[in-house]
């Protein structure tokens, strides 16, 4: 089978042919539109047992692999190509290392803990321009994108006037299918505009995770571009959709946004929830480097394994009434921020604004609503992270 990517069963739930496969048979072949065999991972146990695995390898340019889809976030490979310097997401040890402890000083619990402040007030001033607006407006342009674009803006010290064409350049970025060279002319925009930007950084340094980065005299003009590329794609994109998204799961479901409206000491567990239920950044890729046993299955070496976060974070195996979005549920041990070396390295920060984000919507808002029934709301099927184009809603 290829892999299906259309929800027909609900905007919130794995395809059906997905779940099927987890149910019976949880690491099994697949076939790539060109032919070749690889493998798809469904199962819980055996998507975690794959990510703590670095013979799994995560690069793009090893002679055994063929990268038949996009990698969420990279550029698509029709051939092996060598991986962009700085996107340590698509490196293996030690390179990956080498660069991710670069930034983890950068993103530890304390560190982000000083900027909940800072959040709350992108947010609240974000919901001050909301409230001026006259319903039914689209939840996505006016809040769930520029909260998490601003936040990661004046993290890394990237001037927020420049957004509207980083915007839509990672925009079409994220596109699964499109011209190759539409991509890369959008990670040729984006990457040119970020390499001029690090430059300046390492000239004149200011108070951000960039000027940081670029301190390191050992690390290339090219890999602080790479490092901030990722870091700009990553942390704007995947949260603006948990929030749109998240805010379209509570809304269907009022049972769990009136529970979470009356407890809001219920918020931090409901993220985690909603984290595991949506899964936006879904689809992952590795490469087995050697035959490899994975619960019961082979996996040769050189095969393509494409793994569902999604199907993992559904399985009932694992989590009871996987299919229900339960806020009182304990949801940890969720697969959503990867596991593993790759593990998100933003992922405290993403905690931290979708708590401020959905508590202070809800609070501001408490008669939001959608504005169009939930089958007219334009899912990202099309797209490398998951969520809504546009979440048209009102209030009274
Ligand atoms: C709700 C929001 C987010 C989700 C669901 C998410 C999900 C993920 C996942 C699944 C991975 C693992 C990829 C792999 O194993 O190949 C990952 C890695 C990563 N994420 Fe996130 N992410 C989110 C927000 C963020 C934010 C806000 C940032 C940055 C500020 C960020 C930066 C990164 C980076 C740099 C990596 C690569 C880590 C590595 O390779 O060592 N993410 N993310």
């Amino acid at each position: 089978m290829t892999l299906p990517t259309d929800r027909d069963v609900s905007p919130f739930t794995p395809p059906s042919a997905i779940t099927r496969l987890r149910e019976t048979r949880p690491v099994s072949p697949l076939t790539f539109p060109d032919g070749h065999e690889g493998w798809l991972v469904t199962g819980y146990e055996a998507v975690r047992t794959l990510m703590a695995d670095t013979r799994f390898s995560s690069r793009l340019d090893l002679d055994v692999v063929h990268v038949p889809y996009e990698i969420p976030g990279m550029p698509v490979a029709t051939e092996p190509s060598p991986p962009m310097p700085g996107v340590f997401i698509a490196m293996d040890p030690p390179d990956h290392g080498r660069l991710r402890k670069r930034l983890t000083a950068a993103f530890t619990v304390k560190r982000m803990k000083s900027l909940e402040e800072h959040i709350a007030r992108i947010v609240d001033r974000q919901l001050d321009h909301l409230a001026t607006l006259a319903p039914p407006v689209d939840l996505v342009a006016e809040f769930a994108l520029p909260v998490p674009s601003l936040v990661i803006c004046a993290l890394l010290g990237v001037p927020y006037e420049d957004r509207e064409s980083f915007q839509a350049n990672s925009a079409q970025f994220l596109v699964r299918e499109q011209p190759l060279e539409d991509k890369m002319a959008a990670l040729g925009a984006l990457t040119g505009y970020l390499a001029q930007l690090v430059t300046r950084k390492r000239a004149e340094p200011s108070d951000d995770i960039l000027s940081d980065l670029a301190a390191h005299e050992d690390l290339s003009v090219e890999e602080l571009t790479g490092a901030a590329f990722l870091l700009l794609l990553a942390g704007h994109e995947t949260t603006a959709n948990m929030l749109a998204l998240g805010t379209f799961a509570l809304l269907e479901h009022p049972d769990q946004l009136a529970a979470l409206r009356t407890d809001p000491d219920l918020m931090p567990g409901a993220v985690e929830e909603l984290l595991r239920y949506l899964s936006i950044a879904d689809i992952f890729y590795r490469y087995a480097t050697e035959d490899i046993d994975l619960c019961g299955e082979t996996i040769p070496r050189g095969s393509t394994v494409v793994v569902s976060l999604l199907a993992a974070n559904h399985d009932p195996l694992r989590f009871d009434n996987a299919g229900e979005l339960d806020v009182h549920r304990n949801a940890r041990g969720h697969l959503s921020f990867g596991h593993g070396i790759h593990q998100c390295l933003g992922q405290q920060l993403a905690r931290l604004e979708m708590r401020a984000g959905f508590d202070a919507l809800f609070r501001r808002f408490p008669t939001l609503a959608m504005a169009v029934p939930a089958n007219e709301v334009r899912l990202r099927t099309d797209m490398n992270i998951y969520g809504v184009h546009e979440l048209p809603v009102t209030w009274s």
